[in-house]
């Protein structure tokens, strides 16, 4: 006998890397989401979510930022341990924030280790062709890249605004080099996120990796979302592409107002959801 009989059964195994090339030539969906807690990485990991992102979208989900720009290390590391509790079978990716990987690929490599040390399977960053070499000296220290091109959030400050890349001929064309750029230098997968569809198809058909899209139509083969996006609780405007699956928002206000109303008509709590003393120390203090 192996130690294979000590490991889950394939429903609830852990998806890997190689898992994920798998998926795309047996053509099934790999069905991401970004997570940044314990209790919404438990959820995502029992609904059967492939890949979990501890994206840097957490600067402004969960801290109320403009933008992704000021995102540290620490609050990344901090928001992957507690991701990676809730996590058995997802495979976990953490995003490289802005300023840690553009200072060469010693500090780059470096920042990508202790992702991994906190737990992350594999580690992703924006930006085309001009990141390879970074991308390569990630693959060649062992850690499996994910790339992301199209609108990268983190391109705000050049770029003077979250815009849908490749609508022009050159600039697609750009993309589509870019693409093979990042999948030679060893990306296991490619986000691509606002470009049309049509572009990100190409794309899709022209690389063995996978593509997962946000905001780049159906063709890819995967879909992510921003976890406070599918639920409204992102608290701003949302672009054409995202769908709203749940109203937590709604829900959430609506059990905060029923508990508010509760305590101040002395509904809660009850008798039954109080402590009582022994019946003797009841008798006396009576
Ligand atoms: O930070 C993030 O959430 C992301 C994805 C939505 C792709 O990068």
């Amino acid at each position: 006998m192996t130690s294979d009989n000590r490991l889950p059964s394939s429903s609830t195994a852990s998806i890997t890397v190689p898992e994920c090339l798998e998926k795309k030539q047996r053509g099934e969906k790999l069905v991401c989401l970004t997570a940044y807690d314990y209790a919404f990485a438990r959820l995502a990991d029992d609904s059967g979510v492939d890949l979990l992102l501890v994206g840097d979208s957490l600067g402004m989900v969960m801290g109320g930022r403009e933008n992704t720009l000021t995102v540290t290390m620490r609050e990344m590391v901090t928001a992957l341990r507690w991701v990676r509790r809730g996590v058995h079978r997802a495979l976990l990716v953490a995003d490289m924030p802005y300023g840690s990987y553009h200072l060469g690929r010693r500090q780059t490599v470096a920042n990508a280790l202790r992702l991994i040390r906190a737990g992350a399977a594999a580690v992703k960053l924006e930006g085309g062709a001009r990141r390879a070499p970074l991308l390569r000296a990630l693959v060649e220290a062992e850690i499996p890249v994910v790339g992301h091109i199209g609108l990268t959030p983190q391109s705000l400050l050049p770029q003077g605004g979250y815009h849908v890349q490749g609508r022009e001929h050159a600039a697609a064309l750009q993309l589509q080099a870019d693409a093979r750029a990042l999948a030679g230098a060893g990306a296991f997968a490619l986000v691509l996120e606002g470009m049309p569809r049509e572009l990100a198809g190409r794309i899709t058909r022209q690389l063995a990796i996978p593509t997962i899209g946000i905001g780049a139509g159906p063709e890819c083969d995967g879909q992510i979302l921003v976890l406070h996006d599918l639920l409204n609780l992102s608290f701003a405007p949302q672009p054409k592409f995202v769908r709203r699956f749940a109203d937590a928002a709604a829900l959430v206000r609506g059990a905060m107002e029923n508990y508010a109303a509760e305590v101040r008509r002395g509904g809660f709590p009850s008798d039954a959801e109080s402590y009582h003393a022994p019946v003797p120390a009841r008798a006396a203090n009576s």
